[in-house]
């Protein structure tokens, strides 16, 4: 599953004679019964027409991708990868350091000059640029790591940690934690690390007050917006939705400049293609070129997926914001639906991922078969990815969803509320930004 698993797996063993593997069966039991028996887990897709997957006999309309502006099915993509193939075969088989085709050069200038950053560099996935990346900025200093932040950027620290780096935790997404420990340490090396866009409430941390942060206590801003590059960015009047235009990203969405901040995304969701990129100065630009062994020594990124992230940008260039707009319009037909039916999501931004928690965490199993014999497929955030009181299903919303499909969804929705309990909606909820 894509999910965020928010934090590291925790196993809190009470009786300290039993075996270690018998406390993670244990811990990771209600996920490997999931994994066992239910269809909405390890599915095996054998099928795809649009947003609609075959698994077995069954047609499910699909909830569950991150292709948010649906370029995997963009028939003008699509046509253009073959001319790609003719000129450089199917893949470069280089690392990067050894020999990059000039396509590398020409999608970092477009995603340089789209961020309004420095420079950037593209490796072939956020999990490599995690594991080799966050070593490199912290150094033997200190990594101050949002609780609930990616698992993959824990595995990042963990790395960083066996270099020398002092690892510590701050509330989720809770700005004034990260400054009580800032003012406690020592000075030293200093790297915070945060989601932008959640994957799993589909909200945002107020990145403007974590940069500021990062400049007053001379730290790196780390931000990893896997989901929010290609779905939010920059505002400005008029927006016509909440995501505001070009879609570059979180920092940009908040008005925020890159000064000590290092922005991470990645191609693979909104854009539909297998690479990566670490928005930051030339200078650490270049320092990764010798430091971080995926530029070193992993296969690259293939030509295919390339070509579209070309394609894509031209595309996004064309009509991105268009494309948004049909985007958050879907995405608002589900929240408002949600709303009518009275049930909570974590959901306030309107931005196209949204989780529905479970009012009993024991019933995750059986939504999970009732919306498969739906025909709705989505992914099933079981314990211990979230807490027990987060356990529910997240639904997220593509481009190329079709109307019908949605109006589909919110039926189906209605029909899950009769069926189970799920949370009440939250009277204090803040309602996603006005367009
Ligand atoms: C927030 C976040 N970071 C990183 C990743 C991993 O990205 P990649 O597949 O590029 O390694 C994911 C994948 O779901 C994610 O949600």
């Amino acid at each position: 599953m894509s999910a965020a698993l928010p934090d590291a797996v925790v196993v809190e063993p009470t009786d300290r004679s039993t075996r270690w593997i018998d406390r993670w069966l244990e811990a990771c039991e209600d996920l490997a019964e999931l994994q066992r028996s239910n269809p909405m887990t390890d599915a095996v897709i054998e099928e795809i027409e649009g947003r609609r997957i075959r698994i077995g006999e069954r047609w499910l309309v699909d909830f569950a991708s991150c292709n948010y502006l649906g370029f995997d099915l963009e028939r003008s993509i699509m046509n253009r990868v073959p001319e790609y193939l003719e000129r450089w075969g199917t893949h470069p088989s280089w690392s990067r350091l050894l020999g990059s085709p000039a396509l590398y050069e020409q999608i970092e200038r477009r995603l340089t000059k789209l961020l309004g950053c420095e420079d950037t560099l593209i490796l072939p996935t956020i999990t490599l640029i995690h594991l080799s990346v966050i070593p490199v900025l912290a150094g033997g200093g200190t990594i101050y790591v949002d609780r609930r932040a990616h698992k993959t950027i824990y595995e990042g620290c963990q790395f960083a940690s066996m270099r020398g780096a002092t690892i510590k935790r701050f509330d989720h997404e809770d700005a004034d934690d990260l400054e009580r420990l800032l003012r406690k340490s020592p000075s030293g090396q200093r790297l915070v690390c945060i989601d932008g866009v959640n994957s799993m409430t589909g909200n945002a941390p107020d990145v403007a007050r974590f940069a500021q942060l990062a400049r007053q206590y001379d730290a790196i801003l780390y931000v990893d917006d896997a989901h929010g590059f290609g779905v939010i960015g920059e505002r400005g009047a008029p927006d016509v939705t909440p995501y505001g235009s070009r879609g570059n990203g979180v920092v940009r969405h908040f008005g925020e400049s890159y000064d000590h901040v290092v922005f991470v995304a990645g191609l693979s969701k909104a854009y539909s293609s297998l690479a990566a990129f670490i928005a930051c100065p030339p200078e650490l630009k270049r320092l990764l070129k010798t430091s971080a062994p995926p530029y070193l020594y992993s296969g690259p990124s293939p030509t295919a997926s390339l070509a579209t992230v070309i394609a894509g940008l031209d595309l996004n260039d064309l009509r991105g914001d268009q494309i948004r707009a049909g985007l958050w319009e879907k995405t608002d037909t589900v929240l408002r639906c949600l709303e009518r039916l009275g049930i909570h999501t974590p959901n306030e931004s309107g931005f196209p991922i949204i989780e529905i928690p479970l009012a009993r965490h024991e019933d995750v199993d059986a939504v999970g078969r009732f919306l498969f014999e739906q025909g709705i497929y989505v992914t099933l955030a079981a314990y211990p990815l979230v807490p027990r009181t987060e356990v529910g299903f997240r639904v997220q919303v593509t481009a190329a969803n079709t109307q019908g499909e949605i109006e589909y969804l919110t039926d189906v929705l209605g029909k899950v509320a009769n069926a189970f309990d799920l949370q009440p909606a939250r009277s204090d909820r803040p309602k996603a930004a006005a367009a």
